[in-house]
Formats: C-alpha cells, sequence, structure tokens
C-alpha cells in the first residue's frame, strides 16, 4: 500500500464569519499569538512526516503564498543588525516544507477546492488539512489517522462527538464499531444537517483520502450551500468497496482542537495559547488572574496592575 507523503492544506475560503478583519487579510494569516493560524497547520502536517505541501489558496490570499517564501529584503535587514533570534523566526516558515500552491479560481466550495489538487497529488493517498482548524501538537491526530489508513485501506475522516446543538455547523457521520477501540467504520455522511443527524460525530478539518476521491469530485453536483462538498464526495466513497476507493473510516479525536474562524473559538485559542507560552506566559497569566478578578469584583474597584503591557 503507498504510504502517505502529501499534504493538502485549503486556505481559500471566505472568511464571512470574521468580518471585516477578513476583508484585505485571509483568515489563515490572522495571528494566533505571534504565528499565523496557517504555519501552525503547516507545522501539524510536517510533524507528521508530510514535507510536500500544497496550498489551495485563491486571489486574495497571496498573503499566505508570501508567508511561506523568502523575504529578501527582512532578512538582509536583520542580518546587517545581527538579530539572528528575529532571523530564525522570519526563516522558520521557509525552512519547513517545500510548500507549493494552487489556485482555486472560483469559491465553489471545499470539495472543488480539494479537487484543485488532483494534478500534485496524483494516484497515492494524501491527507487534506482544514487551515483555519488547529489541532493542538501535544495531541497528534495525523499519525493515527495515517496508521488506520494503512491498515484499513481506503479513506479516513476525524471525528469529535460535540453538543447535539451543534451538530448542524459540521459533517456528521454514522458509525458502527471496528475491533479497533476508537476506530469506526463510516456508513453514513451529511453535510450540516439541518434536521435529524446521523449522529453527534462531527467530521472535523483532517481527512487521510483514497485518490479515487477525484474521479467522485468530478461529478459531485453542489450539495448543501450550493456549494461542491467534501463531505458528499467521501460519502460516495464510503459506499463503496475497496476495489474502488473505499471504505472509509472515522479516528476519534478528543484531544484539543481551535476553530480560529470562530470569533469566540479565537479568543479562546489565544489565551489559552499566550498562558502556556514561556516566555509570555508568566506576565499574561498574572495580568489575566488580576482582569478576571477584577471583572467579577464587577469593576468596583481602581488603581491595581491594570496596566501591565
Ligand atoms: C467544513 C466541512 C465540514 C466540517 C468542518 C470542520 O465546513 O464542510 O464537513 O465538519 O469543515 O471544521 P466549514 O466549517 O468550512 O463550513
Amino acid at each position: 500500500m503507498s504510504s502517505v507523503t502529501k499534504a493538502v492544506i485549503t486556505a481559500a475560503g471566505l472568511g464571512t464569519r470574521f468580518l471585516p478583519a477578513t476583508k484585505a487579510t485571509p483568515k489563515e494569516m490572522l495571528p494566533v499569538v505571534d504565528k499565523p493560524a496557517i504555519q501552525y497547520v503547516v507545522e501539524e502536517a510536517v510533524a507528521a512526516g508530510l514535507d510536500d505541501v500544497l496550498l489551495i489558496t485563491s486571489r486574495t490570499k497571496r498573503s499566505v503564498e508570501d508567508h511561506f517564501d523568502r523575504a529578501f529584503e527582512l532578512e538582509a535587514e536583520l542580518t546587517r543588525k545581527g538579530d539572528t533570534a528575529r532571523l530564525d523566526l522570519v526563516r522558520q516558515a521557509t525552512d519547513l516544507a517545500t510548500v507549493h500552491s494552487v489556485r482555486q479560481r472560483e469559491a465553489l466550495g471545499l470539495g472543488h477546492a480539494v479537487l484543485c489538487a488532483e494534478q500534485h497529488v496524483g494516484h497515492q493517498p494524501f491527507a487534506v488539512l482544514l487551515g483555519d482548524d488547529l489541532i493542538d501538537p501535544r495531541d497528534p491526530l495525523l499519525p493515527r489517522m495515517i496508521e488506520v489508513q494503512q491498515r484499513y485501506g481506503g479513506s479516513v475522516v476525524a471525528l469529535m462527538e460535540v453538543e447535539p446543538a451543534q451538530i448542524r455547523l459540521y459533517g456528521s457521520a454514522a458509525v458502527e464499531p471496528t475491533d479497533t477501540d476508537g476506530v469506526f467504520r463510516v456508513t453514513e455522511l451529511v453535510e450540516k444537517p439541518q434536521t435529524a443527524a446521523p449522529s453527534n460525530f462531527a467530521v472535523i478539518g483532517r481527512y487521510v483520502l483514497d485518490p479515487a476521491i477525484f474521479e467522485v469530485l468530478h461529478t459531485t453536483p453542489p450539495g448543501r450551500g450550493g456549494e461542491i462538498q467534501l463531505t458528499d464526495a467521501i460519502r460516495a466513497l464510503a459506499l463503496r468497496d475497496e476495489h474502488r476507493g473505499g471504505p472509509v473510516h472515522g479516528v476519534v479525536f478528543t484531544g484539543r482542537r481551535y476553530d480560529t474562524g470562530d470569533r469566540a473559538d479565537y479568543l479562546r485559542t489565544i489565551v489559552r495559547l499566550a498562558c502556556e507560552r514561556e516566555d509570555l506566559g508568566p506576565d499574561f497569566r498574572a495580568w489575566l488572574e488580576y482582569f478576571v478578578a477584577k471583572e467579577m469584583r464587577g469593576r468596583s474597584d481602581s488603581g491595581g496592575p491594570d496596566e501591565i503591557s
């Protein structure tokens, strides 16, 4: 069975949930503490051994492409100043992996975005990572998904149990148990179910796909929201046998996931990751504790270290 070496990272969406910040700045470039969200995703792919990365971008996402390119003027200036620490930070994104990009010319949906990777990927299974979904590196998910793909063949999706009220925001999967703990056989998939959902297992933004997905995507009609949905194409694979791109399995994820395309989750992510940082954490936590205590007292007192920066 061929091994998984390529990662496709989608970063072509319009980011309407985050307007007006995303009017001229891609949502994937919003800083999570001091790194753009998309860099965490590329780092995750590389950590899983996938150092051939294809970004699916669009016309308004030039800064995403630039972020993984050399920045000669900036690098020359930092070299002149002998600022090696910042120089290393600037070069980190470039040195990570071989990053390619292809533009999705029309916003026709996630399925269509993945189809743009067809030529680059060829005939081997590959990983798809959604550029605004962050998985905490302390809870690795992709290596497990690749392992499951190597064992069962076909495709693998990542599943996370969500509150019943939340499932309408995700792809939802009907599943059957397998003999492996935390791994299910996917029997049905519905994109953003508006009425009864197959289950509370939500598909989150990591996939390991059989290349047969491309042939399916070529003929997948527009689905939810009038867009060509990746979920619909994976559903078709779930119904096929192993000679035609099936089956589909789900790996249940119970770790930390951050949806940086959602404003509230974005704020929580930044606070959490900033608290955990060795350099910023101690001061930031001290300020946060003070701030929260003050909020709890109903902003009734004044003074104190609220000007800590
Ligand atoms: C996409 C997928 C959906 C999945 C979700 C995970 O939706 O279409 O199936 O559950 O990502 O984040 P989006 O959030 O891009 O609308």
